[in-house]
C-alpha cells in the first residue's frame, strides 16, 4: 500500500501503513532520519509486548528466509519507559524523560522513536520538541486512535490539572510507521474507542468512506486486517488533506473537532474516566442533532451515525454515571476562552461539513446544547 505524504510549513513525511512493516522499521528509520542516535520511548505495557510484536508476528514467521534476522533490530542508544496511562501525560514524565536523555549526555544528532499509543505520541514528541531545542522523532503508533488520528498532525504535548494538552507544540515526525498487527493486541475497549474518529473522518469528507465502514462494520469488530490496513490507510489520507491545507488550526482544521467540543464536556464532567474515542462517539450524534436542529443537515443524519456507532460497539448514551448538567457546566465554562460563545463545527450531509463563507464553526445557542446533551441521558 502507498505510504501517505503530509505536508507542512517546512517539509513533508510519509505515513507507511502495512501489515509487517514493522520488521523494516530500521530501514525506514534510517530513511528519514539518517545516521542518527536513536532513543526508543514507550509505555511499560506496550513494552511487554516489544519482543512478541517484532520477533513473533505472523509475518515475521512467514518471511522464511528472513525469519533469523526478523524483528526490530534498533540499535538505541536508550530506552526509555514510563508507566501507561493518560494520568502520566504530565510535566513530570517530561522531566523525567528529558533529564534521562541529559544525564546520557544525548547530543543534538539524537533522534526519538515513539512507540506506543497516543500518550507515549504526544509525550515523546514533545519531548522532541524541545530537547536542545527540538530534536527529529518518529511516531510508531500502535492503537487505533494513534495511527490514524494522533501521530498525523505534528500536535504534541502534555496535559496539566487544568485541562488536557493546555502545554505543548506544533513539532512534525520525520515519519510515521503504521503497523496494523500491532491492533491485534490492544484490549476490546481501547480497540473499538478508535472507531469514532474514523466515523468522524467519512461524516466529515468522504460519504463514501462512511458508506464502506457501514458495510464492513462486522469485519472491522473482527479486526480483520485488510479491512483495518484500509480503515487506517483512509482515515489518515483525510486527516493528511485537512491537516496539509491548514497546519496550525486557523480554519479549515476545525472540521476534525466535529464531537469533541461536547466530547470534551463530558470528558471533564466524567473527569477522564471516559476513554476518548466513546465521548467522541457521545459528541458525534449530539453534534449531528443539533445540526438537525438548526437546519443545517438533513433529518435523520443523527440517526445514521449512531447506528454505525452502535454497530461498532461503541456507546450512544451517557447513562447515569456521567451528568448531564456538569458536561454543559464544562462546556459552558470553556466558553469563557472564546468570546462568550460555543462554536462548533457542524455536519451538512455525510461526507460534508457546513462551510458558511469560509467560516467552519457557527455559534449554537444554550438552550440547544443543553437539549442535545440532555438528549445523550
Ligand atoms: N496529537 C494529536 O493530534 C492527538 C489526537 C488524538 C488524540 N491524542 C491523544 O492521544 C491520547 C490517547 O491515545 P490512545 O487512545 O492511544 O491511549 P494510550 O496511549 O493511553 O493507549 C491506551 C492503552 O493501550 C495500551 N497499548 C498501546 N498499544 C497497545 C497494543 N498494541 N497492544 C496492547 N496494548 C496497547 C497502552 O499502554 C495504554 O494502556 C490522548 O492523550 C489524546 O489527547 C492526540
Ligand atoms: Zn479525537
Amino acid at each position: 500500500m502507498p505510504a501517505v505524504t503530509v505536508r507542512h510549513a517546512t517539509g513533508q513525511y510519509q505515513v507507511h501503513i502495512e501489515p509487517g512493516i514493522l520488521l523494516s522499521l530500521p530501514e525506514l528509520l534510517g530513511g528519514a532520519l539518517g545516521r542518527r542516535k536513536l532513543v526508543l520511548i514507550t509505555d511499560d505495557i506496550v513494552a511487554r509486548y516489544y519482543d512478541e510484536w517484532t520477533h513473533a508476528t505472523p509475518n515475521a514467521r512467514a518471511l522464511g528466509a528472513r525469519s533469523s534476522d526478523a524483528g526490530i533490530r534498533l540499535r538505541c542508544e536508550a530506552r526509555l519507559t514510563f508507566p501507561a496511562g493518560e494520568e502520566h501525560k504530565t510535566r513530570g514524565t517530561w522531566v523525567q524523560l528529558s533529564d534521562q536523555m541529559l544525564s546520557q549526555g544525548l547530543d543534538r544528532q539524537t533522534a526519538i522513536v515513539a512507540l506506543g499509543g497516543g500518550v507515549v505520541g504526544d509525550l515523546a514528541g514533545f519531548v522532541a520538541a524541545t530537547y536542545l531545542r527540538g530534536v527529529p522523532y518518529a511516531q510508531v503508533p500502535t492503537t487505533l486512535l494513534a495511527m490514524l488520528d494522533a501521530s498525523v498532525g505534528g500536535k504534541v504535548g502534555v496535559d496539566t490539572s487544568l485541562g488536557k494538552n493546555l502545554i505543548g507544540a506544533f513539532h512534525p515526525p520525520a515519519v510515521v510507521v503504521a503497523d496494523p498487527l500491532t491492533l491485534l493486541t490492544l484490549p476490546d475497549r481501547v480497540y473499538r474507542s478508535g472507531l469514532s474518529e474514523a466515523v468522524k473522518h467519512g461524516l466529515i469528507a468522504d460519504a463514501a468512506y462512511f458508506g464502506w465502514i457501514e458495510l464492513n462494520a462486522r469485519k472491522l469488530l473482527s479486526r480483520d486486517l485488510d479491512a483495518l490496513t484500509h480503515l487506517v490507510h483512509r482515515s489518515v489520507e483525510i486527516k493528511a488533506a485537512v491537516v496539509t491545507a491548514d497546519e496550525r488550526e486557523s480554519g479549515q482544521r476545525a472540521i476534525l473537532n466535529a464531537g469533541h467540543t461536547i466530547a470534551h464536556g463530558l470528558e471533564l464532567a466524567a473527569q477522564f474516566r471516559l476513554p476518548h474515542g466513546e465521548a467522541v462517539a457521545l459528541g458525534l450524534v449530539a453534534e449531528c442533532r443539533i445540526a438537525e436542529r438548526m437546519g443545517l443537515a438533513p433529518e435523520g443524519i443523527g440517526g445514521r451515525v449512531l447506528d454505525l456507532l452502535r454497530a461498532l460497539g461503541l456507546p450512544t448514551r451517557a447513562g447515569t454515571s456521567i451528568p448531564t448538567p456538569r458536561v454543559l457546566e464544562a462546556m459552558l465554562h470553556d466558553k469563557k476562552n472564546s468570546d462568550g460563545e460555543v462554536r462548533l463545527a457542524l455536519p451538512a450531509a455525510v461526507g460534508r461539513m457546513h462551510d458558511a463563507a469560509g467560516r467552519w464553526t457557527v455559534p449554537v445557542p444554550d438552550d440547544l446544547l443543553a437539549d442535545a446533551v440532555a438528549g445523550l441521558a
